[in-house]
């Protein structure tokens, strides 16, 4: 593929979006796609709201739906919102868990807007290196490509490492590794984890009205140590889904089997949300409003079989629940 700007996509970096966010106290939504149907919602969604918006892409994106076919479906995605009428779209294109520089270099080359390099399985000093490398890349093209580090583990599977225990960011760390590393953002582990079963039922307590699960808090004390050390800078959190309980019960109403899925409580993002964090990144309940309305609509109408038909309520499901997040949790609408 010919090397392309962003800005020739219509995109912009995440630069000018989280200083604004910081200082306005509220979170840039970060939803990961795969599909079409997941990139409309997204885009009817930020238009809807007004909110600027990141459109992410995994290793496992890439893989499934070709790196081309994701990089014109983003550009779509600038041109769609402008459709809808929105004159000045504000949408980032970001790599999501980057596992090497050849993987953020071929991004950037390509027109993404924003990459993570995810180093935090690596030794700190590793780390660091690797870092720097994709940060002096992203750094020096024209239009300057802006870059999330990370530091500190999640628990649950992270770049198809699968780590039994989350390791909190050491606020000791953190001024040493942006000021070596020179990254825009970093995102930090406080007890998000990726997936729909954030925490085993040992680690929860039940309601015992419902018997669902109610999770830990968040640990706001190392996030509050960290904003200390890095006043003002942009902070993300990963694995931020609340995995809404009607949408697991709708699923395991009609045939599905998600027991004791659990996720971050709306309350905790809502305050991590007026902090320095000012990226959530959400994936897994888009996963799961698509799954409950395609197995609801299958249960309802057995006779059907275009996906046009189960694929229309998926994305109405979705498009609710991405406008939700915006207006009631992340606080994001109305910015643009
Ligand atoms: O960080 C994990 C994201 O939810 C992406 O997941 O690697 O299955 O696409 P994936
Ligand atoms: P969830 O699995 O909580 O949606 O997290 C997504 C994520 O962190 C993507 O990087
Ligand atoms: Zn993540």
């Amino acid at each position: 593929m010919k090397k392309t700007s962003y800005k020739e996509l219509g995109l912009v970096n995440t630069k000018a979006m989280f200083a604004k966010a910081v200082k306005g106290g509220y979170a840039i939504p970060a939803f990961n796609f795969n599909t079409m149907e997941q990139m409309q919602a997204i885009v009817q969604a930020a238009v809807e709201t007004k909110s600027p918006v990141i459109m992410q892409v995994s290793k496992g994106a890439r893989k499934y739906a070709n790196p081309t076919i994701l990089r014109y479906m983003a550009q779509g995605a600038v041109e769609y919102a402008k459709e809808l009428g929105c004159k000045k779209p504000q949408i980032v294109l970001h790599l999501d868990h980057g596992d090497s520089f050849e993987t953020c270099k071929s991004c950037i080359d390509s027109g993404f807007s924003s990459v993570m390099i995810d180093g935090s399985s690596l030794p700190y000093a590793e780390n660091v290196k690797l870092t720097k490398k994709v940060v002096a890349y992203a750094h020096k093209q024209k239009d300057y490509v802006t870059v999330e580090a990370e530091l500190g583990v999640l628990a649950g599977v992270e770049d198809e490492v699968q780590a039994e225990e989350s390791h909190y960011t050491k606020p000791e760390e953190v001024i040493d590794f942006v000021s070596k590393t020179g990254c825009d953002s970093l995102a930090i582990s406080i007890g998000t984890s990726h997936g729909a079963y954030k925490f085993k039922p040992e680690q929860c307590t039940r309601d015992p009205k419902t018997g669902k699960l109610i999770p830990p808090p968040l640990a706001f004390d190392v996030l509050k140590a960290i904003e200390k050390k890095l006043p003002g800078f942009p902070i993300v959190l990963h694995g931020s889904s609340s995995v809404p309980q009607d949408e697991v019960d709708t699923i395991n109403k009609f045939g599905g089997k998600l027991p004791d899925a659990v996720g971050i409580p709306e309350e905790q993002l809502r305050k991590a949300a007026k902090s320095a964090v000012c990226k959530i990144n959400i994936d897994s309940d888009s996963r799961l409003a698509m799954t409950a309305a395609v197995r609801q609509h299958f249960a309802e109408h057995p006779e059907h079989f275009d996906p046009r038909q189960y694929l229309t309520p998926a994305r109405d499901n979705m498009k609710k629940m991405y406008v939700h997040k915006i207006m009631k949790v992340l606080g994001s609408n109305d910015k643009l």
